[in-house]
Protein backbone atom coordinates (compact mmCIF):
# COMPACT_ATOMS: atom_id res chain seq x y z
CA UNK A 1 0.00 0.00 0.00
CA UNK A 2 1.32 3.43 -1.10
CA UNK A 3 0.77 6.39 1.44
CA UNK A 4 -1.64 7.97 -0.82
CA UNK A 5 -4.59 9.82 1.33
CA UNK A 6 -7.74 7.72 1.57
CA UNK A 7 -10.44 8.08 -1.84
CA UNK A 8 -13.20 10.14 0.62
CA UNK A 9 -16.49 8.84 -1.19
CA UNK A 10 -20.02 10.94 -0.41
CA UNK A 11 -23.20 8.86 -1.58
CA UNK A 12 -26.34 10.49 -2.03
CA UNK A 13 -29.46 8.06 -2.12
CA UNK A 14 -29.86 4.66 0.08
CA UNK A 15 -32.25 2.97 -1.73
CA UNK A 16 -31.42 -0.75 -2.85
CA UNK A 17 -28.32 0.30 -4.94
CA UNK A 18 -27.08 2.80 -1.98
CA UNK A 19 -27.38 0.24 0.89
CA UNK A 20 -25.63 -2.49 -1.68
CA UNK A 21 -22.61 -0.04 -2.01
CA UNK A 22 -22.11 1.01 1.42
CA UNK A 23 -22.52 -3.03 2.32
CA UNK A 24 -20.11 -3.78 -0.60
CA UNK A 25 -17.40 -0.76 1.13
CA UNK A 26 -17.54 -2.57 4.54
CA UNK A 27 -17.19 -6.38 3.20
CA UNK A 28 -14.77 -5.94 0.43
CA UNK A 29 -12.89 -2.87 1.68
CA UNK A 30 -9.52 -4.68 2.16
CA UNK A 31 -9.40 -5.66 -0.96
CA UNK A 32 -10.74 -2.48 -2.89
CA UNK A 33 -8.05 -0.65 -0.79
CA UNK A 34 -5.22 -3.49 -1.48
CA UNK A 35 -6.08 -2.96 -5.58
CA UNK A 36 -6.68 0.99 -5.15
CA UNK A 37 -3.53 1.14 -3.46
CA UNK A 38 -5.07 3.42 -1.29
CA UNK A 39 -8.52 2.87 1.35
CA UNK A 40 -11.64 4.34 0.14
CA UNK A 41 -13.81 5.56 2.57
CA UNK A 42 -17.22 6.52 3.41
CA UNK A 43 -16.63 10.41 4.15
CA UNK A 44 -20.74 11.54 4.31
CA UNK A 45 -24.22 9.71 3.07
CA UNK A 46 -27.40 11.87 1.92
CA UNK A 47 -30.70 10.22 1.92
CA UNK A 48 -34.57 11.09 2.72
CA UNK A 49 -34.79 9.50 6.19
CA UNK A 50 -31.91 9.40 8.50
CA UNK A 51 -33.96 6.82 10.84
CA UNK A 52 -35.32 4.22 8.32
CA UNK A 53 -33.28 0.81 8.19
CA UNK A 54 -31.58 -0.15 5.71
CA UNK A 55 -29.89 -3.21 6.95
CA UNK A 56 -26.24 -1.79 6.93
CA UNK A 57 -24.55 -0.60 9.65
CA UNK A 58 -24.19 3.57 8.96
CA UNK A 59 -22.77 4.09 12.65
CA UNK A 60 -20.39 7.14 12.80
CA UNK A 61 -20.78 7.95 8.85
CA UNK A 62 -21.61 11.83 8.50
CA UNK A 63 -25.39 12.38 7.15
CA UNK A 64 -26.14 15.28 5.22
CA UNK A 65 -29.74 15.83 4.72
CA UNK A 66 -29.06 18.21 1.45
CA UNK A 67 -27.52 16.43 -1.45
CA UNK A 68 -25.80 19.62 -3.35
CA UNK A 69 -24.44 20.43 0.08
CA UNK A 70 -23.06 17.08 0.53
CA UNK A 71 -21.43 17.38 -3.03
CA UNK A 72 -19.56 20.22 -2.37
CA UNK A 73 -18.31 18.96 0.96
CA UNK A 74 -14.75 19.78 1.86
CA UNK A 75 -15.09 16.28 3.22
CA UNK A 76 -15.41 14.31 0.04
CA UNK A 77 -13.19 13.67 -3.36
CA UNK A 78 -16.10 11.52 -4.98
CA UNK A 79 -19.25 12.18 -5.47
CA UNK A 80 -21.86 9.00 -5.74
CA UNK A 81 -25.13 10.05 -6.78
CA UNK A 82 -27.81 7.30 -6.60
CA UNK A 83 -30.76 9.25 -6.08
CA UNK A 84 -32.38 8.86 -9.53
CA UNK A 85 -34.47 11.09 -12.12
CA UNK A 86 -33.58 12.82 -15.05
CA UNK A 87 -34.15 16.16 -13.02
CA UNK A 88 -34.25 17.88 -9.57
CA UNK A 89 -31.72 16.72 -7.11
CA UNK A 90 -30.13 14.09 -9.09
CA UNK A 91 -28.94 17.05 -11.49
CA UNK A 92 -28.37 19.90 -9.34
CA UNK A 93 -26.46 17.68 -6.97
CA UNK A 94 -24.48 16.25 -9.75
CA UNK A 95 -23.77 19.46 -10.95
CA UNK A 96 -22.94 21.03 -7.63
CA UNK A 97 -19.94 18.14 -7.04
CA UNK A 98 -18.40 19.06 -10.99
CA UNK A 99 -18.32 22.33 -10.46
CA UNK A 100 -16.74 22.02 -6.93
CA UNK A 101 -13.97 19.80 -8.49
CA UNK A 102 -15.62 16.38 -7.31
CA UNK A 103 -15.12 13.57 -8.93
CA UNK A 104 -18.90 11.96 -9.77
CA UNK A 105 -19.96 8.48 -10.03
CA UNK A 106 -23.40 7.65 -10.97
CA UNK A 107 -26.00 4.80 -11.99
CA UNK A 108 -28.22 7.21 -13.51
CA UNK A 109 -28.89 6.74 -17.49
CA UNK A 110 -32.32 9.49 -17.36
CA UNK A 111 -30.09 11.90 -16.26
CA UNK A 112 -26.84 11.05 -18.45
CA UNK A 113 -29.21 10.10 -21.48
CA UNK A 114 -30.90 14.03 -21.16
CA UNK A 115 -28.34 15.71 -19.79
CA UNK A 116 -24.62 13.72 -20.45
CA UNK A 117 -23.48 16.16 -22.93
CA UNK A 118 -23.52 19.41 -20.39
CA UNK A 119 -22.23 17.22 -17.73
CA UNK A 120 -19.54 15.62 -19.63
CA UNK A 121 -18.54 19.41 -20.54
CA UNK A 122 -18.60 20.25 -16.90
CA UNK A 123 -15.84 17.28 -16.19
CA UNK A 124 -14.24 17.59 -18.98
CA UNK A 125 -13.11 21.55 -17.91
CA UNK A 126 -11.93 20.51 -14.66
CA UNK A 127 -10.22 16.91 -15.88
CA UNK A 128 -12.98 15.08 -13.65
CA UNK A 129 -14.54 11.85 -13.61
CA UNK A 130 -18.05 11.32 -14.80
CA UNK A 131 -18.26 6.95 -14.40
CA UNK A 132 -21.58 5.41 -14.96
CA UNK A 133 -20.67 1.84 -15.65
CA UNK A 134 -23.86 1.03 -13.33
CA UNK A 135 -26.18 2.84 -15.74
CA UNK A 136 -26.35 0.36 -18.59
CA UNK A 137 -27.09 -3.54 -17.33
CA UNK A 138 -26.38 -3.17 -13.46
CA UNK A 139 -23.58 -5.96 -13.50
CA UNK A 140 -22.30 -6.48 -16.73
CA UNK A 141 -18.84 -4.35 -17.53
CA UNK A 142 -19.98 -2.94 -20.97
CA UNK A 143 -19.25 0.75 -20.57
CA UNK A 144 -15.31 -0.35 -19.80
CA UNK A 145 -15.43 -2.93 -22.04
CA UNK A 146 -16.32 -0.17 -24.63
CA UNK A 147 -14.57 2.68 -23.17
CA UNK A 148 -11.12 0.49 -23.22
CA UNK A 149 -10.94 -2.75 -24.45
CA UNK A 150 -12.86 -2.24 -27.70
CA UNK A 151 -11.44 0.75 -28.81
CA UNK A 152 -9.40 -0.61 -31.82
CA UNK A 153 -12.64 -1.35 -33.26
CA UNK A 154 -14.80 -0.03 -35.83
CA UNK A 155 -18.06 -0.95 -34.41
CA UNK A 156 -21.43 -1.69 -36.21
CA UNK A 157 -23.89 -2.53 -33.94
CA UNK A 158 -24.24 -3.12 -30.68
CA UNK A 159 -28.04 -4.16 -29.36
CA UNK A 160 -28.88 -5.98 -26.22
CA UNK A 161 -31.77 -7.35 -23.48
CA UNK A 162 -31.24 -3.83 -21.72
CA UNK A 163 -34.53 -4.34 -19.17
CA UNK A 164 -35.06 -6.90 -16.74
CA UNK A 165 -38.51 -6.04 -15.89
CA UNK A 166 -39.73 -6.50 -19.43
CA UNK A 167 -37.80 -9.20 -20.25
CA UNK A 168 -39.42 -11.38 -17.41
CA UNK A 169 -42.52 -10.57 -18.31
CA UNK A 170 -42.09 -11.27 -21.80
CA UNK A 171 -39.94 -14.57 -20.31
CA UNK A 172 -43.10 -15.43 -18.54
CA UNK A 173 -46.08 -14.93 -21.15
CA UNK A 174 -43.61 -16.98 -23.91
CA UNK A 175 -43.36 -19.91 -21.00
CA UNK A 176 -46.97 -19.76 -19.04
CA UNK A 177 -49.42 -18.66 -22.37
CA UNK A 178 -50.44 -15.50 -20.13
CA UNK A 179 -51.32 -11.99 -21.24
CA UNK A 180 -49.90 -9.12 -20.69
CA UNK A 181 -52.07 -7.29 -18.11
CA UNK A 182 -52.08 -10.83 -15.82
CA UNK A 183 -48.10 -11.20 -15.99
CA UNK A 184 -47.82 -7.72 -15.39
CA UNK A 185 -49.97 -7.49 -11.93
CA UNK A 186 -48.05 -10.89 -10.81
CA UNK A 187 -44.59 -9.10 -11.47
CA UNK A 188 -46.06 -6.34 -9.32
CA UNK A 189 -47.25 -8.58 -6.43
CA UNK A 190 -43.57 -9.97 -6.38
CA UNK A 191 -42.05 -6.50 -6.60
CA UNK A 192 -40.30 -7.30 -9.81
CA UNK A 193 -42.06 -4.37 -11.43
CA UNK A 194 -42.75 -0.29 -10.09
CA UNK A 195 -46.47 0.58 -9.36
CA UNK A 196 -45.92 2.59 -12.23
CA UNK A 197 -43.85 0.29 -14.54
CA UNK A 198 -44.15 2.85 -17.82
CA UNK A 199 -40.66 3.51 -17.84
CA UNK A 200 -39.77 -0.31 -17.73
CA UNK A 201 -42.69 -1.80 -20.15
CA UNK A 202 -42.72 1.28 -22.90
CA UNK A 203 -39.32 1.09 -23.49
CA UNK A 204 -38.13 4.45 -22.13
CA UNK A 205 -35.64 2.96 -19.48
CA UNK A 206 -34.00 0.91 -22.35
CA UNK A 207 -34.29 3.61 -24.52
CA UNK A 208 -32.06 5.46 -21.81
CA UNK A 209 -29.83 2.84 -22.24
CA UNK A 210 -29.16 2.54 -25.76
CA UNK A 211 -28.18 6.49 -25.77
CA UNK A 212 -25.47 5.64 -23.74
CA UNK A 213 -24.53 2.44 -25.78
CA UNK A 214 -24.87 4.24 -28.91
CA UNK A 215 -22.45 7.12 -27.82
CA UNK A 216 -19.59 5.42 -26.74
CA UNK A 217 -19.86 2.66 -29.66
CA UNK A 218 -20.03 5.47 -32.44
CA UNK A 219 -18.85 8.57 -30.65
CA UNK A 220 -22.30 10.71 -31.15
CA UNK A 221 -23.51 12.74 -28.78
CA UNK A 222 -26.32 10.81 -26.23
CA UNK A 223 -29.27 11.77 -27.46
CA UNK A 224 -32.29 10.04 -26.06
CA UNK A 225 -34.78 12.06 -28.22
CA UNK A 226 -33.69 10.26 -31.06
CA UNK A 227 -34.13 6.91 -30.10
CA UNK A 228 -37.24 4.77 -31.39
CA UNK A 229 -39.55 3.38 -29.07
CA UNK A 230 -41.95 0.84 -28.59
CA UNK A 231 -43.09 -1.05 -25.61
CA UNK A 232 -44.13 -4.82 -25.14
CA UNK A 233 -48.14 -4.08 -24.21
CA UNK A 234 -49.55 -4.71 -27.73
CA UNK A 235 -47.84 -8.32 -27.64
CA UNK A 236 -50.56 -10.91 -27.44
CA UNK A 237 -49.64 -15.12 -26.25
CA UNK A 238 -50.44 -16.06 -30.15
CA UNK A 239 -47.70 -13.86 -31.04
CA UNK A 240 -45.30 -15.99 -28.82
CA UNK A 241 -47.30 -19.58 -30.32
CA UNK A 242 -46.75 -18.02 -33.75
CA UNK A 243 -42.79 -17.18 -33.10
CA UNK A 244 -42.39 -20.61 -31.22
CA UNK A 245 -43.43 -22.00 -34.60
CA UNK A 246 -41.31 -19.74 -36.89
CA UNK A 247 -38.04 -20.37 -34.42
CA UNK A 248 -38.30 -16.91 -33.03
CA UNK A 249 -38.45 -15.38 -29.38
CA UNK A 250 -39.72 -12.34 -28.90
CA UNK A 251 -37.52 -10.10 -26.81
CA UNK A 252 -37.01 -6.31 -26.20
CA UNK A 253 -34.75 -5.35 -27.93
CA UNK A 254 -32.34 -2.21 -27.62
CA UNK A 255 -30.51 -1.71 -31.26
CA UNK A 256 -28.67 0.94 -32.55
CA UNK A 257 -26.74 0.38 -35.96
CA UNK A 258 -24.31 2.60 -38.07
CA UNK A 259 -26.04 2.40 -41.29
CA UNK A 260 -25.55 4.79 -44.34
CA UNK A 261 -28.37 7.36 -43.22
CA UNK A 262 -27.21 7.90 -39.85
CA UNK A 263 -27.51 5.48 -36.50
CA UNK A 264 -30.46 3.65 -36.38
CA UNK A 265 -31.41 3.45 -32.97
CA UNK A 266 -34.31 1.32 -31.47
CA UNK A 267 -36.09 -0.33 -28.49
CA UNK A 268 -39.03 -2.08 -30.01
CA UNK A 269 -40.68 -5.72 -29.50
CA UNK A 270 -38.25 -7.91 -31.84
CA UNK A 271 -38.45 -11.30 -33.16
CA UNK A 272 -35.00 -12.99 -32.76
CA UNK A 273 -33.75 -16.55 -33.84
CA UNK A 274 -34.61 -18.77 -31.18
CA UNK A 275 -30.74 -20.21 -31.73
CA UNK A 276 -29.51 -16.55 -30.80
CA UNK A 277 -27.54 -16.29 -27.91
CA UNK A 278 -30.08 -13.88 -27.16
CA UNK A 279 -32.95 -15.94 -27.25
CA UNK A 280 -31.83 -17.57 -24.11
CA UNK A 281 -31.59 -14.24 -21.85
CA UNK A 282 -34.29 -15.09 -19.80
CA UNK A 283 -36.09 -13.58 -16.69
CA UNK A 284 -34.93 -10.49 -15.46
CA UNK A 285 -31.48 -11.26 -16.86
CA UNK A 286 -30.19 -8.47 -19.23
CA UNK A 287 -27.51 -9.06 -22.34
CA UNK A 288 -25.28 -6.50 -24.90
CA UNK A 289 -23.98 -7.52 -27.83
CA UNK A 290 -20.86 -5.61 -29.16
CA UNK A 291 -20.18 -6.05 -33.35
CA UNK A 292 -16.80 -5.23 -33.83
CA UNK A 293 -14.44 -5.02 -36.95
CA UNK A 294 -11.54 -6.97 -35.72
CA UNK A 295 -12.68 -8.09 -32.03
CA UNK A 296 -16.28 -9.97 -33.96
CA UNK A 297 -18.94 -9.95 -31.67
CA UNK A 298 -18.88 -10.45 -28.53
CA UNK A 299 -21.80 -10.98 -25.96
CA UNK A 300 -22.17 -10.09 -22.33
CA UNK A 301 -24.79 -11.56 -20.28
CA UNK A 302 -25.37 -11.01 -16.28
CA UNK A 303 -27.79 -9.31 -13.69
CA UNK A 304 -29.00 -5.61 -15.71
CA UNK A 305 -30.31 -4.47 -12.22
CA UNK A 306 -30.45 -5.32 -8.19
CA UNK A 307 -28.45 -3.99 -5.30
CA UNK A 308 -25.06 -6.60 -5.40
CA UNK A 309 -24.69 -6.30 -8.96
CA UNK A 310 -25.12 -2.63 -9.83
CA UNK A 311 -23.15 -1.95 -6.53
CA UNK A 312 -20.66 -4.17 -8.11
CA UNK A 313 -20.14 -1.68 -10.91
CA UNK A 314 -19.90 1.51 -8.85
CA UNK A 315 -17.16 0.04 -7.03
CA UNK A 316 -15.31 -0.53 -10.28
CA UNK A 317 -15.94 2.98 -11.37
CA UNK A 318 -14.42 4.28 -8.05
CA UNK A 319 -11.42 1.99 -8.20
CA UNK A 320 -10.94 3.38 -11.21
CA UNK A 321 -10.43 7.19 -9.56
CA UNK A 322 -8.73 5.46 -6.53
CA UNK A 323 -5.96 4.54 -8.87
CA UNK A 324 -6.02 7.89 -11.37
CA UNK A 325 -7.49 6.43 -14.04
CA UNK A 326 -9.74 8.86 -15.53
CA UNK A 327 -10.91 9.11 -18.88
CA UNK A 328 -13.26 11.17 -21.13
CA UNK A 329 -17.13 10.05 -20.21
CA UNK A 330 -18.27 9.13 -23.73
CA UNK A 331 -14.56 8.07 -25.11
CA UNK A 332 -14.12 11.72 -27.29
CA UNK A 333 -14.06 14.85 -25.88
CA UNK A 334 -17.48 16.77 -25.58
CA UNK A 335 -16.39 19.20 -29.35
CA UNK A 336 -15.51 16.14 -31.28
CA UNK A 337 -18.62 14.21 -30.00
CA UNK A 338 -21.00 14.17 -33.81
CA UNK A 339 -24.25 15.18 -33.49
CA UNK A 340 -26.75 11.98 -34.45
CA UNK A 341 -28.25 12.17 -37.81
CA UNK A 342 -31.97 10.14 -36.96
CA UNK A 343 -32.78 7.91 -39.82
CA UNK A 344 -35.76 7.45 -38.34
CA UNK A 345 -37.79 3.83 -38.82
CA UNK A 346 -39.19 4.73 -42.57
CA UNK A 347 -35.33 3.99 -43.87
CA UNK A 348 -34.91 0.58 -41.53
CA UNK A 349 -34.38 -2.26 -43.45
CA UNK A 350 -35.29 -5.63 -42.11
CA UNK A 351 -37.55 -8.76 -42.41
CA UNK A 352 -41.24 -8.55 -40.29
CA UNK A 353 -43.72 -10.42 -38.99
CA UNK A 354 -47.44 -9.42 -39.54
CA UNK A 355 -50.70 -10.66 -37.87
CA UNK A 356 -53.68 -9.70 -39.63
CA UNK A 357 -57.39 -10.14 -38.82
CA UNK A 358 -58.47 -10.97 -42.19
CA UNK A 359 -61.90 -11.42 -43.42
CA UNK A 360 -62.57 -14.84 -44.44
CA UNK A 361 -63.78 -14.13 -47.59
CA UNK A 362 -62.72 -14.95 -51.12
CA UNK A 363 -59.78 -13.03 -52.41
CA UNK A 364 -58.90 -11.55 -49.40
CA UNK A 365 -55.75 -13.10 -49.08
CA UNK A 366 -55.02 -12.26 -52.79
CA UNK A 367 -55.62 -9.08 -52.52
CA UNK A 368 -52.83 -8.43 -49.47
CA UNK A 369 -50.49 -11.20 -51.42
CA UNK A 370 -50.92 -8.04 -54.28
CA UNK A 371 -50.27 -5.17 -51.87
CA UNK A 372 -47.24 -6.53 -50.78
CA UNK A 373 -46.16 -7.51 -54.29
CA UNK A 374 -47.19 -3.24 -55.46
CA UNK A 375 -44.13 -2.35 -52.55
CA UNK A 376 -41.90 -5.04 -54.18
CA UNK A 377 -42.09 -6.75 -50.52
CA UNK A 378 -41.39 -10.60 -50.71
CA UNK A 379 -43.50 -13.06 -48.21
CA UNK A 380 -41.66 -15.58 -46.93
CA UNK A 381 -44.47 -16.98 -45.65
CA UNK A 382 -48.31 -16.70 -45.36
CA UNK A 383 -50.31 -18.95 -42.85
CA UNK A 384 -53.89 -18.85 -42.05
CA UNK A 385 -54.69 -19.69 -39.09
CA UNK A 386 -58.01 -20.90 -36.33
CA UNK A 387 -58.92 -17.83 -34.60
CA UNK A 388 -58.34 -18.47 -31.21
CA UNK A 389 -61.24 -17.29 -28.91
CA UNK A 390 -59.24 -14.81 -26.25
CA UNK A 391 -57.25 -12.81 -29.30
CA UNK A 392 -58.56 -9.34 -29.18
CA UNK A 393 -60.07 -8.12 -32.63
CA UNK A 394 -61.26 -11.68 -34.03
CA UNK A 395 -64.63 -12.34 -34.35
CA UNK A 396 -67.63 -11.90 -36.15
CA UNK A 397 -68.31 -8.48 -37.64
CA UNK A 398 -71.51 -6.50 -38.45
CA UNK A 399 -71.36 -7.33 -41.68
CA UNK A 400 -71.12 -11.54 -40.92
CA UNK A 401 -67.63 -12.54 -42.27
CA UNK A 402 -65.75 -14.23 -39.75
CA UNK A 403 -62.09 -12.59 -39.25
CA UNK A 404 -59.14 -15.17 -39.09
CA UNK A 405 -55.83 -14.58 -38.08
CA UNK A 406 -52.97 -14.36 -41.00
CA UNK A 407 -49.54 -14.32 -40.16
CA UNK A 408 -46.74 -13.21 -42.71
CA UNK A 409 -43.23 -13.06 -42.73
CA UNK A 410 -41.79 -10.86 -45.20
CA UNK A 411 -38.16 -10.85 -46.53
CA UNK A 412 -35.96 -8.29 -45.73
CA UNK A 413 -37.58 -4.93 -47.07
CA UNK A 414 -37.40 -1.36 -46.26
CA UNK A 415 -39.97 -0.05 -43.64
CA UNK A 416 -41.98 2.54 -45.52
CA UNK A 417 -42.41 0.32 -48.02
CA UNK A 418 -44.24 -2.22 -45.92
CA UNK A 419 -46.00 0.88 -43.70
CA UNK A 420 -47.62 1.97 -47.44
CA UNK A 421 -48.78 -1.69 -47.95
CA UNK A 422 -50.27 -2.05 -44.89
CA UNK A 423 -52.10 1.10 -45.08
CA UNK A 424 -53.82 -0.58 -48.37
CA UNK A 425 -54.58 -3.50 -46.86
CA UNK A 426 -56.45 -1.55 -43.77
CA UNK A 427 -57.85 0.31 -46.51
CA UNK A 428 -59.13 -2.34 -49.00
CA UNK A 429 -61.09 -3.30 -46.03
CA UNK A 430 -60.59 -6.83 -45.95
CA UNK A 431 -58.82 -6.78 -42.18
CA UNK A 432 -60.50 -5.64 -38.56
CA UNK A 433 -58.71 -3.65 -36.08
CA UNK A 434 -54.77 -2.63 -36.50
CA UNK A 435 -52.54 -5.01 -38.05
CA UNK A 436 -49.62 -6.50 -35.64
CA UNK A 437 -46.21 -5.97 -36.61
CA UNK A 438 -42.99 -6.85 -35.03
CA UNK A 439 -40.06 -6.25 -36.52
CA UNK A 440 -37.19 -9.51 -36.96
CA UNK A 441 -33.26 -8.81 -36.34
CA UNK A 442 -31.19 -11.51 -38.29
CA UNK A 443 -28.54 -12.33 -35.01
N1 LIG B 1 -35.78 -1.10 -13.96
C1 LIG B 1 -34.67 -1.59 -14.68
C2 LIG B 1 -34.96 -3.00 -15.18
C3 LIG B 1 -33.39 -1.64 -13.90
O1 LIG B 1 -36.04 -3.53 -14.98
O2 LIG B 1 -34.09 -3.56 -15.83
C4 LIG B 1 -32.81 -0.29 -13.71
O3 LIG B 1 -32.60 0.35 -14.93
Amino acid sequence: MTDLPPLRLGIAGLGTVGAGLVSLLRENGAAIAERSGRSVVLAGVSARSPAKDRGVDLSGIPWIANACELARSDAIDVYVELIGGEEGPALQSVEAALEAGKHVVTANKALLARHGIYLAGLAEKQGLALNFEAAIAGGIPIVKGLRESLLGNSISRVYGILNGTSNYILTRMQREKLPFDEVLAEAQALGYAEADPTFDIDGQDAGHKLALLAALAFGVRPDFGSIHLEGIRRIEPFDFDAAEELGYRIKLLAVAIQTEEGIEARVSPTMIPKTSALARVDGALNSVAVEGDYAGLIILAGPGAGARATASSVAGDIIDIARDHISPPFILPVSKLRQQTRPGMSSHEGGFYIRLSVYDRPGAIAAIATRMAEQDISLESIVQRRAPTDLPGFGRPGNGAQSTPVVLITHRTREERLRAALDAIVEDGHVSGIPQTIRIEAL
